[in-house]
């Protein structure tokens, strides 16, 4: 698997596996299982996906097995919003490492700048069923982030979701740079602006939702990347699908895409990337395509002094 160095001189590779609403009973084990067979190293999940136990369960199966090892894989996940006070961070990343059943962390990353209402409820709603935002300095949380690699509970720290204000004033603060930021990524948010800022300060792009999330988040969209035309024509000039033009455009727009699927067969055709690559021409075709549309809102947090979006990148 190919790979790129992040700022601490560890391999990320460059095409990983996520698996948000991998929630049936034994999806996300068998999605897990199912990648590794196939060739991928790289997982992506957090602890609000509820399902950090099975993803840890497969790849573990796979080491029983002694088709891998643990340090050929590179496993992400993340800090939920409930635990962004300072003292919380070590708590919740050692919860991850028990829910995984693993000794480490590979990347370990602030999913969102937005705080929430602490205590066990991931979606602290009042009662008039608003979302409970509670304020807290992410420069605070990253504070404990920091611990967390002191203590070796994770190789590597990053962020989620993070403008680019956000990250100089973290940078600013920072003793550990970040590694990463995980952003929405695809040929209708192509997030070049972004992308070229953290370049320059040093962290890598994960592209979240790089298929545009057709089946989940984007249920009720119609303008699902997948389908369109520009793209098609695409995938018919190079004798691939869609999804395998998408995902390819993304490396070689500089990111890291982490396409989700329970579905052994669409895996495969995700993972089948390798074998061709997108002309200048037809890149700046695809680039052209951008319409700045965010799929992923984190919507009732709009109101927070740390939303996101706001602002143009
Ligand atoms: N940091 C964040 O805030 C954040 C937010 C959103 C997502 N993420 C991460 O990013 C990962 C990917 O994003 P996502 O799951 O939202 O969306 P995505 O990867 O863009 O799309 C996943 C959907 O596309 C379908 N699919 C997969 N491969 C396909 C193919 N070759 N052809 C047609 N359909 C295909 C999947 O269905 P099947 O399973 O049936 O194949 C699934 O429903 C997540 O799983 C999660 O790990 C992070
Ligand atoms: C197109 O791709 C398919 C699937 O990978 C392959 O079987 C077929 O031979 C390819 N056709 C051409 C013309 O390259």
């Amino acid at each position: 698997m190919y790979s790129v160095k992040l700022n601490n001189n560890r391999d990320f590779p460059v095409l990983g596996v996520g698996t948000l609403f991998a929630t049936k009973e034994g999806e996300a084990e068998q999605l897990v299982k199912d990648a590794i067979d196939i060739g991928y190293r790289h997982f992506d999940t957090a602890m609000v996906y509820r399902n950090e136990k099975e993803v840890g369960a497969g790849i573990k199966a796979k080491i029983s097995e002694g088709v891998v090892k643990r340090e050929d894989i590179f496993l992400t996940t993340k800090l939920w919003c409930t635990y962004h006070r300072r003292e919380k961070v070590v708590e919740a990343c050692k919860t991850s490492l028990s829910n995984l059943g693993l000794e480490y962390i590979d990347l370990y990353l602030i999913h969102s700048p937005s705080a929430f209402k602490e205590g066990d409820d991931f979606w602290p709603k009042d009662s008039d069923g608003k979302l409970m935002i509670e304020y807290v300095d992410y420069v605070e949380t990253w504070k404990g982030m920091e611990e967390c690699v002191k203590l070796g509970l994770t190789k590597s720290i990053g962020i989620s979701n993070f403008n680019s204000q956000q990250i100089d004033r973290l940078l600013k603060a920072a003793t550990i740079k970040p590694a990463a930021n995980q952003i929405e990524c695809h040929p209708y948010l192509n997030q070049a602006k972004l992308i070229a800022f953290c370049k320059e300060k040093g962290i890598i792009i994960t592209a979240y939702s790089p298929l545009g999330s057709p089946n989940a988040i984007a249920k009720e969209t119609t303008q699902a990347p997948l389908q369109d035309p520009k793209l098609q024509e695409l995938a018919k000039k190079y004798n691939k699908t869609v999804a395998q033009i998408i995902l390819r455009y993304l490396i070689q727009h500089g990111t890291v895409p982490i396409p989700k699927s329970s579905n052994k067969k669409r895996l495969q055709e995700n993972f089948d990337i390798f074998d061709f690559e997108i002309s200048k021409e037809d890149k700046n075709a695809i680039d052209a395509l951008n319409k700045n549309i965010r799929i992923c809102l984190f919507t009732g947090t709009e109101e927070d002094k740390n939303y996101p979006f706001g602002i143009e990148y």
